[in-house]
């Protein structure tokens, strides 16, 4: 096993998840100050945006950070099923006094087609690239090797991860069920086995040849010592960053996640047309009643959920947002991030001495 965490060149086995729309770079920086890997979401960015959260992330932390894209499918536009969509939203929009979008976009592309999202990040270098939903092709893994970077790549079941080595990724995130945020499934369409982390990091352990960091539900240092027990380099924790000063949310979202609320999570398709875990709310008790096949493709869907989620909170409603949070969000706590990894490293380093204790 090569020793990853000292090729991207970091202290601690600890990732601080991309979060599309919630991570930022200064979270990013300040994480990767403190020793840990911060991450920026660019999936949703255009390449300009891209480089100029990069320049950012380089504008306050000398250290190494992790740039994440989405390789998923690029959406198939069905006029028919999208306008069912919308009427079948309509409704929620009336509530809040607005008109429901007259038709859907598909609002950023797939890096599987953005070249010009290639080329920044082969000029810009970013020490760590990540793959979410799938991994792009050998043309762009090379690129992207050739500029020195290291590549991870989302895994949610073994098949996943083999195709990540063979396409010659670095190593794989081990991403269970229990995970805040969009499930990085290669295949929406196809069964999903919804590991658990525990299970999924032991088996991708013990099949794979490249490291594994653990990710889902990993909320403390108890959580991360036992992934790196179960035989994980490092642990990605997502929604244990959401209550930072430095993330994005918004009130609503912070709210909830201090909440009742945040002790029933739900996997739901309706907000972005890909299944995702999110703190139960508005949102996911419409989607319950639907049937997923009437919902449009990724992230034609998540145009009008934003769009919903825009007019409800126009209304001071914050239920209908993509309020993303994985299964240990009741552990969440809301400090700066560097002092939240100071404190992960803290009781990671204490964790062995306290098994046992709560
Ligand atoms: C708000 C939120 C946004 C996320 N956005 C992304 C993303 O843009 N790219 C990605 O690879 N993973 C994303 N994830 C998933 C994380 O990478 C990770 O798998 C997950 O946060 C781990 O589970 P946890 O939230 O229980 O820690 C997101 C997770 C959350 C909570």
């Amino acid at each position: 096993m090569d020793d990853l965490l000292g090729r991207i060149g970091i202290a601690l086995p600890i990732v601080q998840a991309p979060m599309a729309g919630v991570s930022t770079p200064a979270m990013a920086a300040a994480v990767s100050n403190a020793g840990a890997l911060g991450s920026i979401g660019v999936g949703a960015s255009t390449a300009d945006g891209a480089r100029a959260m990069i320049r950012e992330v380089r504008g306050a932390a000398d250290g190494p950070f992790n740039v994440n894209v989405f390789c998923h499918r690029p959406a198939v536009a069905d006029a028919g099923r999208e306008a069912r969509w919308i009427d079948r939203l309509a409704s929620a929009f009336r509530e809040y006094g607005a008109g429901p979008p007259r038709q859907l976009r598909e609002i950023y592309r797939s890096f599987l087609e953005d070249d010009a999202m290639l080329a920044v990040l082969v000029e810009e270098r970013p020490k760590v690239v990540s793959f979410h939903f799938g991994l792009p092709s050998r043309e762009r893994i090379e690129a992207l090797r050739a500029a020195g970077i290291v590549l991870l790549a989302t895994a949610t079941s073994v098949e996943e991860g083999v195709a990540a080595v063979s396409a010659g990724v670095d190593a794989v995130v081990a991403q269970g069920d229990e995970a805040g945020g969009h499930r990085g499934v290669f295949d929406p369409d196809r069964p999903d086995d919804r590991l658990g982390t525990l299970a999924l990091t032991r088996l991708l352990v013990r099949t794979l040849e490249i490291p594994v960091i653990a990710a889902g539900g990993i909320m403390d240092g108890a959580g991360i010592a036992a992934c790196l027990t179960l035989g994980a380099v490092a642990a990605q924790l997502g929604t244990a960053f959401i209550a930072c000063p430095e993330s994005s949310a918004d009130e609503g979202y912070r709210a909830a996640l201090f909440s009742p609320a945040a002790r029933q999570t739900v996997m739901t398709s309706a907000i972005s047309g890909r299944p995702a875990r999110c703190l139960a709310n508005r949102f996911t008790a419409l989607g319950e009643s639907i049937d997923p096949r009437s919902i449009p493709d990724y992230p034609i869907a998540y145009d009008a959920g934003k769009a919903l989620h825009a007019a409800a909170k126009a209304s001071n409603e914050f239920g209908y947002g993509a309020q993303w949070a994985g299964q240990g969000a009741p552990l969440a706590r809301s400090q700066p991030a560097a002092e939240l990894v100071a404190v992960l490293r803290s009781e990671m380093e204490q964790a062995p001495r306290r098994a046992g204790s709560k």
